[in-house]
């Protein structure tokens, strides 16, 4: 008969019978101790297999049920018939007992075990300490785009659309790329408001510092290629402005510039207009008043019709009926000059516009803080 469990890796012996199909004398087990012994090992293999049991394995159980407590050829049968009967009347007693007990017990036992399975098997697997596998899983909420992010793909579109590509550029320049090519010399009064952070260098480096606008990219895209340029540059700038509802230390721009042969103030109205119209709504009109940059000539100020009062004038545009949006104009001739550019054959156009304002204007945020203070109440309302 099989021996339960690891079937013959104790008993391996010449005889292939398990201890429990010999008699006590064919074990040389004669005295109390020895029988003791002998039982205290059956007992043990008992332990043993019952604690490897799954908790909820019915089969399992059953199987060892059956091994054990089996009428024909279970282990305790077997004890019955191998170490009672050929027994001597002074060993009967001894084993007799001892018989009973291990029989007690393996019943005992099982029937833990059965009412343990079954009692699991009612509550789920959770219940009897293992993990319910059929429970869905916890699932974490995604995030959703910042607002920011939100209103720059939706400025990217729309330059994207007329045949602008999207390129980015670094947050550290040199007062080069921040301001001389860009037609603003040092001393110039345009540098005041823009004077910004300084990186603390060793003495003796080069000048760096964090951009001021996007526009030096403008001046990077030329150095590298040839027009014809049709190009927008998102990006984050610095200033040293003091954080208040509509300014911040650090923001967002979206640059443009397109340079080619024959490009000429209408393609610059007529762009303007174009992206007015796709963000703020078809019936949006644009007005371009005369303004100042040194590397745009002539320079304008875009305003749209408010999107509120569509121009009778109301609390948003301050009775004025229009809103201002961003700074553009004609390119300088003079910044061709830095890069290269045939000034009397190349001509275009450039603009700057505030990502943030772009989004206080569409969502009617008043405070700018509110985009960097990452209070989830205000994020979730952009999903
Ligand atoms: N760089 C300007 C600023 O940050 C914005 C600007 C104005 C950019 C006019 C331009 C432009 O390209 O043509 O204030």
């Amino acid at each position: 008969m099989p021996w339960p469990g690891a079937a013959g890796t104790l008993f391996l012996m010449t005889d292939e019978r398990t201890p429990v199909e010999r008699t006590l004398a064919e074990l040389g087990a004669t005295s109390p101790e020895a029988i003791a012994a002998r039982f205290a090992e059956v007992r043990a293999r008992f332990d043993a297999e019952t604690a490897r049991l799954a908790p909820c394995d019915l089969a399992a159980w059953t199987a060892v049920r059956n091994a054990w407590l089996g009428r024909a050829s279970g282990v305790i049968t077997a004890i019955g018939d191998n170490w009672l009967k050929p027994a001597t009347p002074e060993q009967k007693r001894v084993v007799g007992k001892s018989l009973n007990g291990l029989k007690a017990h393996v019943e005992r036992t099982l029937e833990e075990l059965r009412a343990r399975a079954e009692a699991a098997g009612d509550a789920g697997p959770a219940a009897a300490g293992g993990s319910d596998l059929s429970l869905p899983g916890v699932r974490r909420a995604l995030g959703t785009r910042h607002p920011i992010r939100q209103t720059r793909e939706e400025l990217e579109r729309i330059f994207r659309s007329i045949g602008f590509s999207v390129v980015e550029g670094p947050e550290i320049e040199t007062p080069y790329y921040n301001f001389e090519a860009l037609n603003i010399p040092e001393h110039h009064p345009a540098r005041d408001t823009m004077d910004t952070f300084y990186l603390s260098l060793p003495k003796g480096s080069p000048e760096l510092l964090l951009r001021t606008h996007t526009s030096p990219m403008q001046i990077h895209t030329m150095e590298r290629q040839q027009p014809p340029v049709r190009i927008v540059v998102p990006g984050r700038v610095y200033r040293r402005d003091n954080p208040d509802s509509t300014h911040s230390f650090a923001f967002h721009q979206i640059e443009g510039l397109a340079v080619d042969t024959d490009i000429t103030f209408c393609e610059f109205k007529g762009t303007v207009e174009y992206f007015v119209r796709e963000f703020l709504g078809p019936k949006t009109r644009t007005r371009l008043r005369p303004s100042y940059f040194p590397f745009t000539e002539p320079s304008a100020e875009v305003d749209a019709s408010c999107f509120a009062c569509d121009g009778r004038g109301c609390r948003i545009c301050k009775h004025a009926g229009w809103i201002e949006l961003f700074g553009a104009g004609m390119v300088d001739p003079a910044v061709y000059g830095f890069v290269n550019y045939d000034a009397k054959r190349l001509s275009g156009f450039a603009f700057g516009i505030g990502v943030e304002r772009m989004a206080m204007m569409r969502y009617g945020i008043s405070d700018i803080q509110l985009f960097y203070q990452n209070d989830v109440r205000f994020l979730r309302q952009f999903e």
